[in-house]
């Protein structure tokens, strides 16, 4: 009675172990679910997800990153807000499981919970979007025990740009990877591979971002700040809109500085005229830039910036001056009662003459020193020349030299003020051009604006 009852319960158990051990095999069979091959994997007798994988050696982990989307606010801005996928890909043994199995994979999607993940963490200036939560895209999990694990963020990053030559600077972002809690002798991050680890998404969306040139490193030695820890950093450099600034910023101030240039044509005396264009041009500067400036950062070393607007400002503000010197010198008496003869025009009288002392100097010998040394502003013109045109001038306080016609020398009196007026306004007309071309380009050349 006894022994037949032991050997009965010893026949049971052997049952029982026998169905247990075909269990084991069979979790793995191919009618099996994804979920149930899971939970027999992830069972807390087998699988405790506070354990580093156990690997020989350093625990790799392969990551990948895939931009989904760039923006920046606002043109002048120095956020940045970048939004991909990151991808880590490490091998866990633990979660190998047979072959007999029709999956490639196992989506582990909701079991992210109870699975080993690396505790990555971003080094970077600035904030996480929402989901502060990461979004867990993927967790697959194949049967060689590698796992791929794919997560969405999105962050606001504050980008360094040389403000100093704003807006040609092209703001550099970074961010860096690193693990909260395993030093570098039980995980290290490694680019998947050099080509292809940070890809955009075919569907990449951009707002006012304009990435030129990227960089997947491992961080430098001096960035590292607990030392011990492995780390990878992700470099992007965007540029600005150049087109946007030459529209806003550039060809506006150039069209209010030549405008203010208009003033030198008018009449010496056109008061209300020219006063309007000076004060128009330079309130319309001061209203363009502000309304500019308004949107950009407040600091200091906006060089570039206040080069471009002090120098506008001065030349606006210097043909304001220009004008009310003229008008200022135009309304003096003259001296010596001299009478104004409103045909002539001082400079343009005197080119020909000039143009012809010229081609005198240019034929005579070298030794006619008396007359070299003579300057164009001591010519007159000939009057009642009967020789040759060349001949013609002659010095006016220099009578020792013989000329070979009759030569109307006028002793030398001070301009009629309307006169010294007028050539002021005929100087300036070629000055201020001239010096604001020489300023544009030395100005967009020294800022690479067009690279
Ligand atoms: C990580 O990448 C290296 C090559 O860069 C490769 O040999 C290794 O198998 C990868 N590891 C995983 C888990 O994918
Ligand atoms: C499946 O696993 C067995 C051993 O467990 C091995 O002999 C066989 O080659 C594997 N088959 C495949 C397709 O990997
Ligand atoms: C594991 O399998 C995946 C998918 O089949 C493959 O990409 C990966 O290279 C394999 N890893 C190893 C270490 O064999
Ligand atoms: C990153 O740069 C590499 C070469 O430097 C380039 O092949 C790749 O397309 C770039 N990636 C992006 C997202 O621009
Ligand atoms: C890094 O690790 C080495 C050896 O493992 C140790 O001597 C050193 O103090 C560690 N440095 C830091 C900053 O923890």
């Amino acid at each position: 009675m006894g022994w037949s009852c032991v050997v009965a319960r010893a026949v049971a158990v052997l049952l029982m172990l026998s169905r247990v051990s075909a269990l084991t095999s069979d979790i793995f069979a191919a009618g099996k679910s994804d979920k149930e091959i899971l939970d027999n994997l992830l069972k807390n007798s087998r699988y405790d997800k506070r354990l580093l994988p156990p690997v020989d050696g350093v625990l790799t982990v392969n990551v990948s990153v895939l931009l989904l989307s760039l923006a920046s606010p606002d043109e002048s801005s120095l956020k940045y807000e970048v939004e991909f996928l990151l991808q880590q890909q490490w091998y866990d043994p633990r979660l190998r499981y047979s072959n007999q199995s029709h999956y490639d994979f196992l989506n582990a999607i909701h079991h992210h919970e109870d699975i080993w993940l690396p505790d990555t963490y971003f080094i970077m200036h600035g904030d996480f979007k929402d989901p502060i939560i990461p979004m867990h895209f993927a967790l697959r999990i194949y049967r060689n025990g590698t796992i791929n694990y794919l997560m969405r963020r999105h962050l606001i990053l504050s980008c360094q740009g040389s403000l100093n030559i704003f807006p040609f600077d092209d703001p550099l972002c970074s961010f860096a990877l690193e693990s909260i809690s395993y030093e570098q002798s039980a995980i290290t991050y490694v680019w998947k591979n050099d080509e292809d680890t940070l890809r955009k998404s075919p569907s990449l969306t951009t707002l006012n971002a304009y990435l030129i040139q990227n960089q997947t490193i491992p961080c430098p030695i001096k960035a590292s700040w607990r030392g011990n820890y492995s780390c990878l950093k992700v470099d992007l450099i965007f540029t600005r809109d150049r087109a946007f600034y030459f529209t806003t910023v550039f060809i506006p101030g150039i069209i209010l500085v030549t405008s203010s240039f208009i003033t030198f044509w008018l009449e010496w005396n056109a008061v209300p005229a020219r006063s309007m264009i000076g004060v128009t041009t330079m309130l319309n500067f001061f209203t363009t830039s502000n309304g500019f400036r308004s949107t950009l950062p407040v600091v200091s070393n906006l060089t570039a910036m206040n080069v471009w607007d002090g120098v506008c400002m001065c030349f606006i503000y210097a043909s304001l001056l220009e004008f009310v010197c003229v008008n200022y010198v135009g309304r003096k008496r003259p001296l010596h009662n001299v009478v104004y003869r409103p045909g002539e025009n001082p400079v343009t009288q005197r080119l020909p003459a000039v143009l012809s002392r010229i081609g005198i100097i240019l034929a005579s010998p070298l030794g006619d020193k008396k007359r070299e040394s003579t300057t164009a502003a001591d010519l007159v013109t000939c009057t009642a020349c009967t020789g040759a045109p060349g001949s013609c001038t002659h010095t006016a306080n220099n009578g020792g030299v013989s000329e070979p016609c009759f030569v109307q020398v006028r002793k030398k009196e001070p301009p009629h003020p309307i006169r010294v007026a007028k050539t002021i306004d005929v100087i300036a007309r070629f000055t201020f051009p001239t010096a604001y071309a020489v300023f544009l380009i030395f100005f967009f050349i020294h800022y690479k604006a067009f690279s």
